[in-house]
C-alpha cells in the first residue's frame, strides 16, 4: 500500500476522491443551467441537511459547472455572528464586483451594459465602502439609498437588460445560508422572486442546515415557491459503497467484502465519515486487499480522529449551560428530543433553558426539526458525548 498516496479527504468543503450519489441534484442543477441560457424563467435551488453530508462539495461542484457554462457566480457564506453578518456583506460585494469585470470584459459595451457597471459601482459604494474600480462613474441615485431591500432590487433592475442583451446569467452562490443577516436574506429573496416573475437571468443558489427551509418561509412567505428544495443525506448503500472503493481501486487496491460491510457499518453512509474510515483504512492495510481486521482498526483509529477534531469542534464552542443541555439532550441518541423532556431531565423550567437552546441553535449545533423538538446537526453527536466520560464529569 502506498501510503502517500492516501486518496481519502476528510475535511470541511474538501472535494470527495469520488463524488456519489448526488446524480439527481446534479441533473437537475444541469438542467437549470441549461433553461437559464434558454431564457427560460427558473427557480433557484436550495441543498439542506445535517453536518458533513457534502452540500458544501455539491454547491461548489454546480458553482463549477454553472461557471463552466458561462454564468457569472458570485460566492458568499453566511456566518452567525455580527462581525460574520458584515464580512458576508463585503463578501457579497467583492464578488459581485468581481463577476461584473468579468462581466464587462466579454460583454459589448453597450449603453445598457455602462447603466450596469455604474449601478454596481453605485451600489460597491454604499454596501463595500469603496467604489470598485470598474472603469464607470456611480450611477446617482440608483443602487445608493443604503437601504439593501432596495439597493439590490434596482441593481439587479439595472443589471437584468444587460445580461439579457449579452446573454449572461448572475448566479449567487450561498453557503451556510441560515447564518446570513436577515436583512441581506430577505433582499435576495426579493430579488429571487422578482427575477421569476420577470424573467431575469439571476439566481440563488443555496445550501445550509435542515432548519434553512423553514428560515426562508420565516424571511418571505413566498420564498416556499422560490427555490427547488433538495434535502441532502447520508448516501444509500450503492453510494457509499462507491465512495469507499472507487478511490482505492483507481489505485489498483481493493477491500475484503467483510472489510466494506465493517466500514459502511461504522459510517452510516454519512460522507464526511467515509472518508475519515476510508482514510484511516488505507492507512492501517497492508498489501493490496484491505482485510477486515485492518478495517476494524481503521474504525477504532478513525473514530478517535472524529474525537478529537470533527465533534469537538461544535462541543467546544458550547458554554457550560449549552454543554448540559446538550447532555441532555444524548441521553435521546441521534433521533431528536422533546423539549420538555430536556427540561425534566435536567430540573429545570423549560423558559430557563431557553436562552441555552437559543444560543446552541444560533452556533448551528442543533435545530428544531418542528415545535417543541430539538436534534443535532452534527450526525454522531449523541454518541461523541457518550464515549466522553470526562464530558460526563465535568462541572
Ligand atoms: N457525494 C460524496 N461522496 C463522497 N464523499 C463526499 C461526498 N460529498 C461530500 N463528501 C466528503 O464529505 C466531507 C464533508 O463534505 P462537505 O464539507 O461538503 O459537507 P457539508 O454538508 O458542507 O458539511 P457542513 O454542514 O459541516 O458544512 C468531505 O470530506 C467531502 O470530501
Ligand atoms: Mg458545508
Amino acid at each position: 500500500m502506498l501510503r502517500d498516496l492516501n486518496p481519502y479527504n476528510p475535511g470541511s468543503g474538501l472535494t470527495p476522491p469520488a463524488l456519489e450519489g448526488r446524480g439527481a441534484e446534479i441533473d437537475a442543477f444541469d438542467l437549470l443551467v441549461a433553461r437559464s441560457h434558454a431564457g427560460a424563467p427558473g427557480r433557484g435551488m436550495v441543498l439542506h441537511g445535517l453536518r458533513g453530508v457534502g452540500k458544501t462539495v455539491l454547491l461548489n461542484a454546480f458553482a463549477r459547472h454553472a461557471d463552466a457554462h458561462g454564468w457569472f457566480i458570485v460566492p458568499v457564506e453566511g456566518r452567525a455572528t455580527k462581525a460574520g453578518h458584515l464580512a458576508a456583506r463585503q463578501k457579497l460585494v467583492r464578488s459581485l464586483g468581481m463577476a461584473a469585470r468579468r462581466f464587462a470584459g466579454t460583454a459589448s459595451r453597450t449603453q445598457r451594459v455602462v447603466d450596469a457597471l455604474r449601478s454596481v459601482t453605485s451600489f460597491s459604494v454604499s454596501f463595500g465602502g469603496a467604489a470598485l474600480e470598474l472603469g464607470v462613474e456611480p450611477f446617482k441615485g440608483r443602487a445608493d439609498s443604503g437601504n439593501i431591500d432596495i439597493d439590490f432590487e434596482e441593481l439587479m433592475e439595472d443589471l437584468a437588460p444587460a445580461l439579457r442583451e449579452q446573454g449572461g446569467v448572475f448566479g449567487v452562490f450561498i453557503d451556510e445560508m441560515q447564518d446570513l443577516d436577515s436583512e441581506l436574506l430577505s433582499a435576495l429573496l426579493a430579488v429571487q422572486h422578482k427575477a421569476g416573475q420577470e424573467s431575469w437571468p439571476f439566481y440563488v443558489v443555496g445550501a445550509g442546515l435542515p432548519s434553512l427551509p423553514s428560515s426562508l418561509s420565516e424571511a418571505r412567505s413566498y420564498a416556499e415557491r422560490l427555490f427547488d428544495y433538495r434535502h441532502i443525506g447520508a448516501l444509500d448503500v450503492v453510494a457509499a459503497r462507491a465512495a469507499l472503493e472507487v478511490p482505492a481501486t483507481r489505485l489498483g487496491a481493493s477491500y475484503s467484502e467483510g472489510a466494506v460491510q465493517v466500514l459502511l457499518s461504522a459510517s452510516g453512509g454519512y460522507p464526511y465519515f467515509i472518508q475519515t474510515f476510508g482514510k484511516a483504512a488505507w492507512e492501517a492495510g497492508e498489501g493490496r486487499v484491505i482485510s477486515v481486521e485492518a478495517a476494524e482498526n481503521a474504525v477504532t483509529e478513525g473514530t478517535y480522529s472524529l474525537d478529537v477534531g470533527f465533534f469537538p469542534a461544535r462541543w467546544d464552542r458550547a458554554t457550560p449551560a449549552e454543554r448540559n443541555y446538550l447532555r441532555g439532550m444524548a441521553l435521546d441518541g441521534e433521533s431528536g428530543s422533546a423539549t420538555s423532556e430536556i427540561a425534566g431531565r435536567l430540573g429545570s423550567r423549560p423558559s430557563s433553558l431557553t436562552p441555552a437552546r437559543a444560543k446552541l441553535i444560533e452556533k448551528g449545533i442543533i435545530y428544531a426539526p418542528e415545535r417543541g423538538r430539538v436534534a443535532f446537526t452534527v450526525p454522531g453527536m449523541a454518541g461523541f458525548i457518550h464515549r466522553q466520560h470526562d464530558i460526563w464529569a465535568e462541572e
